[in-house]
């Protein structure tokens, strides 16, 4: 079955430069046949920050439709901010607001900041994401200030990227099927 990668927006701030980056991101998935992806921006799964019952079936209203859709997908891409040496709260907030629904599946980042393309915060989800018993990616995207980065029609003029991306994206859906087939037979 065709893989559905969740290509989820880490930034809910107000004027945040996360659109553009997940835009143009976007496109270059666009020209990736192997697999649906889909754009997930937090703005439209609010949720609280994370302090409710980690049983699914004391789950409320939000939190399920969040975990719903965390589950019908075979991986992740993470799009994120570096803020403070980290990565949003908001994006924390959605990671534990789910568990099983991130099992065993492959996650690959794209991220964007200052002087460290926002490496710092990657390294974080990194951690997290083994807790969450998912395969993060080796292979990954950064952005150094994105706020100059992108012209008058969503491109990015930096050089390198799009060829970041396709690296990221070649192991991203290797693992995307190896996972698939491990989930489905064992
Ligand atoms: C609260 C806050 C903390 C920040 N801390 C860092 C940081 O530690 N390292 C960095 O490279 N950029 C930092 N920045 C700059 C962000 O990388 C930059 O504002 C970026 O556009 C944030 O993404 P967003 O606009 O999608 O929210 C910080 C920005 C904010 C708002």
């Amino acid at each position: 079955m065709k893989p559905r990668i969740l290509v989820i927006l880490g930034s809910t701030r107000e004027g945040r430069v996360g659109e553009n980056v997940a835009r143009w991101l976007m496109r270059q998935l666009d020209e990736r046949p192997e697999a649906d992806f889909e754009l997930v921006d937090l703005r439209d799964y609010p949720l609280a920050v994370y302090e409710g019952p980690a049983s699914p079936d004391q789950r409320d209203a939000a939190v399920r439709r969040w975990a719903d859709k965390v589950a019908a997908a075979d991986g992740y891409v993470i799009v994120t901010p570096e803020y403070n040496h980290g990565y949003p709260g908001a994006l924390k907030s959605a990671l534990d607001h789910a568990y099983q629904e991130w099992n065993r599946k492959p996650v690959a980042f794209v991220s964007y900041g200052g002087h460290a393309a926002g490496y710092r915060a990657v390294e974080q989800l990194r951690l997290v994401s083994i807790e969450l018993q998912m395969v993060p990616i080796r292979e990954q995207v950064g952005i150094q200030a994105p706020w100059a980065a992108f012209d008058a029609q969503g491109e990015l003029t930096r050089t390198g990227a799009k060829e970041a991306v396709g690296r990221t994206i070649d192991e991203l859906l290797w693992w995307t099927r190896a996972l698939q087939h491990a989930r489905a037979t064992n």
